[in-house]
């Protein structure tokens, strides 16, 4: 762990710049009738409001269980995790979350869709409806507000989960291997999107990818975790030359980090 990182993880309570999430040794543990399975073991990290945090690890390793911790749709077994830097947070009505599958309504239309969150809260209708709207433009989707999720491709559609993660416009977004499911270019061009988005929302992300070269472009910060249960191998900020562009990737710079995480995995 490089001192920076290591610096902020081990901020004290008292830090001025108090994180919006601190987690620390956290552990959980899956219980079936008498067995028990360790999921994560050893999980500290600290995640600044307006970070962009690629989360990297092996399949298995407990990625998807630490991001359903932060949404708390479900608890943890030990450790300690503070989410809000000390502000009221509700995950229900403060996290936006995106699946690898869009997983939209297939009877209701894209904007229907994209107001779920907030008919489920109940927000006021009229400005919600114009929210909507203005994220469809965002995701490049603003002809398709009528659109039925069937009428539209693989990577329309997860633009769509998106700006339904944004709107009811929550403190922290978390996404579980958004991109897995589609085809390399597509991806490649939701990358940029995703990097415009939270350029222009100046939102804290969590993005789980299994993809090295995805966590290294995306990430302002990049946290590797160990093959299952889930510990710490390293947390560290990602400061790449220039605009984030797809060029970046065959940048000295772009190629150290792959290389400290393939390291990090041990992967040769
Ligand atoms: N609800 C559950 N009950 C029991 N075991 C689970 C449950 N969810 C996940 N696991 C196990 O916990 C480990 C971590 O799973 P997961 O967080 O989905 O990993 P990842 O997202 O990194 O692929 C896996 O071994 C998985 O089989
Ligand atoms: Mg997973």
């Amino acid at each position: 762990m490089n001192a920076a990182a290591q610096r902020r993880t081990l901020a004290d309570d008292a830090d001025a710049d108090q994180p919006l999430i601190r987690m620390r040794k956290l552990r959980k543990v899956y219980r079936k009738k008498n067995e028990e399975f360790l999921a994560v073991s050893d999980v500290s990290m600290d995640i600044h409001a307006g970070d962009m945090v690629s989360l990297v690890g092996p399949s298995g390793c407990g990625k998807s269980t630490l991001l359903k911790i932060l949404a708390d749709l479900q608890g943890h077994d030990g450790g300690l995790l503070q989410v809000g830097g000390g502000e009221d947070f509700q995950p229900g009505r403060d996290v936006g979350m995106v699946f690898q599958q869009p997983v939209l309504l297939k009877w209701r239309t894209i904007l229907d869709n994209v107001l779920l969150p907030a008919d489920i809260l109940g927000l006021p209708r009229k400005a919600a409806v114009a929210r909507a709207h203005e994220l469809l433009e965002m995701v490049g989707l603003a002809g398709f507000a009528d659109s039925l999720p069937y009428e539209l491709s693989g990577g329309m559609q997860q633009r769509a989960a998106i700006a339904r993660a944004l709107i009811h416009d929550p403190k922290l977004v978390l996404m579980d291997e958004p991109f897995g499911a589609l085809d390399a270019l597509t991806r490649e061009k939701m990358n940029l999107e995703m990097l415009r988005i939270w350029e222009e929302t100046g939102k804290t992300f969590i993005v789980v990818t299994h993809s090295i070269q995805e966590a290294v472009f995306l990430g302002s910060h990049c946290a590797v975790l160990t093959a299952g249960p889930a510990r710490m191998a390293d947390f560290f900020p990602i400061e790449l030359p220039g605009p984030r562009r797809l060029h970046v990737k065959t940048s000295p710079a772009f190629g150290g980090y792959v290389r400290r995480i393939y390291d990090l995995l041990g992967v040769e």
